[in-house]
């Protein structure tokens, strides 16, 4: 029985010796030296091989090396075929400490600074107490809702807002269309940690940006595809918004003549926010793995008809 890896061969070699160690039993092969396919029971990869099911035929599950699975394309893999996505406890506290980074750059005003120091200009704004300061969580799932209580840990004023109804302790949830106006008007920084759907897609818009407080500012660590660059970039003209922090964007690389590399209201990573560590990640796989092996229920396991 093998599983075949197909994402980043760096850590690639760690996975492989945690499998030798831990499961001898499994085989690991390393894409693209994928052996007789036909042994293949699992796959763990970011980006599926194309025609998946016709290349792979006796494939029982498919694991992403990501907690997002947006870049499937479910229309394509068989109902049947479960896919799990990537609860590694490295993504979550990756994801707590940008976060927290960005936040606190936005609210120190940290961008301001950097160019007031190029320009040689020694000039202090005021605080804005925590306490003051309203950061709005949108996407309360698992990481939302771990991003959001560790705000209100800080001090600041949290809510958040998910589709369904949620409860984030010493967060205020909103849910649904007919509360997201609310959400969004008392959002001084809008974090988005969406899962990448149909529904979401685009979501941050002129017209998302405008139901929120003058000054506002915004980060993006779900996907790309989530923001409208373009209006993003107006919005900052507008001077609605004042500033963003994006570690994703809709083409990553983005082209050499995107705005946003010259655009000093934006900072910019290059999807780094956080990464899939084989150490800590290994555990929760090892333990999906035996599950499926028994009949068990799989944690993490994606509903295909809402994509997360
Ligand atoms: C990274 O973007 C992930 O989804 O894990």
């Amino acid at each position: 029985m093998a599983l075949l890896y197909k994402s980043d061969p760096v850590r690639g070699a760690r996975w492989k010796a945690l499998f030798a160690q831990h499961a001898p039993d499994i085989e690991f092969r390393q894409w693209p030296d994928i052996g007789d396919p036909k042994e293949i029971r699992y796959l763990l990869a970011w980006q599926p091989p194309e025609n998946i099911m016709d290349s792979l035929p006796s494939l029982e599950v498919l694991f992403a090396t990501s907690a997002g699975v947006d870049q499937f394309d479910f229309d394509a893999l068989p109902p049947e075929l479960p896919v799990v996505r990537m609860l590694d406890p490295a993504i979550e506290s990756g994801m707590i400490e940008y976060a927290t980074f960005a936040t606190l750059w936005l609210h120190r005003r940290m961008g301001d600074y950097v160019r007031q120091q190029r320009e040689g200009q020694w000039q202090a704004h005021m605080l804005v107490p925590a306490a003051q300061r309203r950061i709005g969580v949108l996407g309360l799932g698992q990481l939302g809702s771990t991003i959001a209580s560790h705000f209100a840990g800080y001090g600041f004023a949290v809510s958040g807002w998910a589709r369904s109804s949620r409860q984030v302790q010493d967060v205020a949830c909103y849910h649904g269309e007919a509360e997201l106006d609310e959400f969004l008007s008392s959002s001084d920084i809008l974090i988005c940690v969406l899962p990448l759907t149909d529904a979401t897609r685009g979501i941050l818009n002129s017209d998302l940006f405008a139901r929120l407080p003058e000054g506002a500012a915004l980060i993006n660590i779900g996907r790309g595809e989530h923001l409208v660059d373009h209006d993003l970039t107006q919005a900052l003209d507008d001077g609605h918004l004042s500033a963003a922090v994006l570690d994703v964007l809709s083409e990553e690389p983005p082209a050499d003549d995107h705005p946003f590399w010259q655009d000093e209201r934006i900072l910019l990573t290059p999807h780094v926010a956080a990464m899939t560590q084989p150490d800590s990640a290994f555990p929760v796989l090892l333990d999906n793995l035996r599950r499926h092996q028994r009949g068990e229920p799989m944690i993490g396991r994606v509903d295909p008809q809402r994509g997360y």
